[in-house]
């Protein structure tokens, strides 16, 4: 739509999570800084992750450990040079936290009290108000910018496009403000560089930990303009989400790695523990495989769900130290001191995303990101647990630092002749079913094909109204194609991407990423 209104800003961060508040907090040393949010600005994931934030902060770790653990999860696919950059860099950022005003749950010394997740050989996830650490941290990120009176904050914002101009470089976007009506609400804003770091796409599937925000919209318009995506087919499922019946959709309670750190264990409905023998670590496997050894069981069992066993906790211990989980069981009828947890994956973390260098910066010339919404190489095939907040950290304060050495010039918008192709609204329900049936936890060509001819029917149905519902369909619709694309190309398992038609991994034909341009991806 034609714009009803213009600003200017040097630097537009889009997305209000740990990424585009770290990223916001450090660009204004650089100029005039806007950042840009969907929702209010506390409503994205970072606010409901659990567990914690991974660094090698225990006198008795390294960050050499922690790069063998991440290498290990991420199953030959993550950059060594990029997640060294995350492990050395990762201790002052979280320090740095700190000293923003994030309080960490401490241990009886005094120091800072550290857990274990999936995948880690030792306790090094920092957390905080027991399993509520997101929470903690975004409420320390967004009292720091409300302090920050240069830091000006657009929110019920949806990013409309990127402009870009003659040479394909960023020159600005497009924003529709809600409440606004649904054409005069859309202007444009011109900058010399846009962060994205708008998170991911959980809403792609029927159930997922991600909130309602999650619709992929930062990947769909880096794909709009001219961006390289990677990975997109390793989408991570995390193994122990409550399970509230078959018909649950829509975002649902996470049940942290860290009940099984602190001793939790996992049991099928005989009672048997299924982790034990299945990997060194038993239920502290890395996720892709505790998710996998869940779904054998379900399948085995023709059950939808296995149980977390933390009765021992008892009391007192689910109460400090778990007291989210806690509620919300409870909340649902169950009450983890007397008994089993119902629990099964659910879609949870893109560990793929828009491709960037180590200086965040992606193929598009001023349009850098971080934060689940990019690729910076340090996840490869599998996220380990808790280093997204961390990733989300390390690299904006890379991207700003960049950016301090180069800040681009404004650049001169061209005229945007593309059509927009507005899908309806309505398609997303069918959208989350096919794509949890056909490109979810287990795939195959067969079903990944399926999925993908009736995506092409929803994307022909009949155009939707301008608005966020269109506009968020339509990016769902983008990405969802995107990542079929890549699930079927990719011919082995690896990490969470896990085909049946070809259950080996296949280091000889695939040990390398893909690569996806909208272009490359309709040629
Ligand atoms: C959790 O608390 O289990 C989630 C941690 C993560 O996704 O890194």
């Amino acid at each position: 739509p034609e714009p009803g209104w213009t600003d200017t800003v040097d630097v537009v961060v889009i997305g209000s999570g740990i990424a585009g508040l770290t990223a916001a907090l450090k660009a204004r040393e650089l100029g005039t800084v806007l950042v840009v949010t969907k929702d209010v600005v506390a409503s994205g994931s970072t606010q409901w992750a659990q567990g914690g934030i991974a660094a090698a902060l225990d006198p008795g770790d390294s960050p050499e450990d922690h790069l063998q653990d991440t290498l290990v999860a991420g199953a030959g696919l993550s950059d060594p040079v990029a997640v060294r950059a995350l492990v050395t860099e990762g201790p002052d950022a979280v320090r740095d936290l700190i000293e923003l005003g994030a309080r960490f749950d401490t241990a009886a010394d005094g120091g800072l009290s550290l857990t274990r997740e999936g995948g880690h050989h030792r306790n090094r996830i920092a957390h905080a108000g027991g399993d509520a650490t997101g929470a903690e941290i975004e409420r320390a990120l967004v009292a720091a910018v409300k302090r920050a009176p240069d830091i000006r904050l657009m929110e019920h914002a949806l990013v409309l496009d990127l402009l870009t101009a003659e040479d394909g470089a960023i020159a600005g976007v497009t924003v529709h403000v809600m409440g606004e009506g649904q054409l005069d609400g859309v202007g444009a804003i011109r900058s010399r560089a846009v962060i994205l770091a708008s998170g991911g796409l959980g809403q792609l599937y029927a159930a997922t930990t991600n909130p309602s925000v999650s619709t992929g919209d930062g990947m769909a318009l880096a794909l709009r303009a001219g961006a390289k995506v990677r990975d997109l087919e390793f989408v991570q499922f995390h193994p122990t989400v409550l399970w509230l019946g078959k018909s649950a959709k829509g975002q649902q309670p996470l049940v942290s790695e860290a009940v099984r750190g602190e001793g939790g264990f996992l049991v099928d409905d005989q009672g048997n523990r299924f982790m034990q023998g299945r990997h060194e670590l038993a239920d502290l496997a890395p996720r892709d495989i505790v998710a996998k050894a869940i779904m054998r069981q379900m399948l085995a069992s023709g059950k939808d769900h296995v149980f977390l066993d933390a009765r021992h906790f008892g009391d007192e211990k689910w109460r400090v130290r778990f007291p989210t989980i806690l509620a919300s069981c409870r909340s649902h009828g169950i009450d983890p001191v007397r008994e089993l947890i119902p629990v099964a994956p659910a879609c949870h973390y893109s560990s793929g995303g828009v491709w960037t260098d180590l200086q965040g910066q992606t193929s598009v010339p001023g349009l850098y990101a971080c934060g689940e919404v990019a690729c910076t190489g340090v996840h490869g095939a599998n996220r380990l647990a808790s280093n997204s907040l961390l990733e989300g950290l390390v690299f904006a304060k890379r991207i700003t630092n960049s950016l301090a050495a180069k800040l681009p010039e404004f650049r001169e918008p061209a005229v945007d002749a593309r059509v927009p192709g507005l899908v309806d609204a309505d398609v997303v329900p069918e959208m989350q079913r096919v794509m949890t049936v056909g490109a979810g936890v287990i795939r195959s060509a067969s079903g990944l094909a399926e999925a993908g001819a009736t995506l092409a029917k929803l994307i022909e149905q009949p155009a939707g109204e301008p608005g966020t519902p269109g506009w968020e369909a339509t990016n769902l619709l983008t990405v969802a194609s995107a990542l079929i694309a890549a699930a079927t190309t990719r011919e082995e398992s690896r990490g969470s991407h896990w085909r049946e038609d070809h259950p080996d991994r296949d280091d000889e034909n695939w040990s390398g990423n893909l690569d996806l341009t909208l272009a490359a991806e309709g040629d």
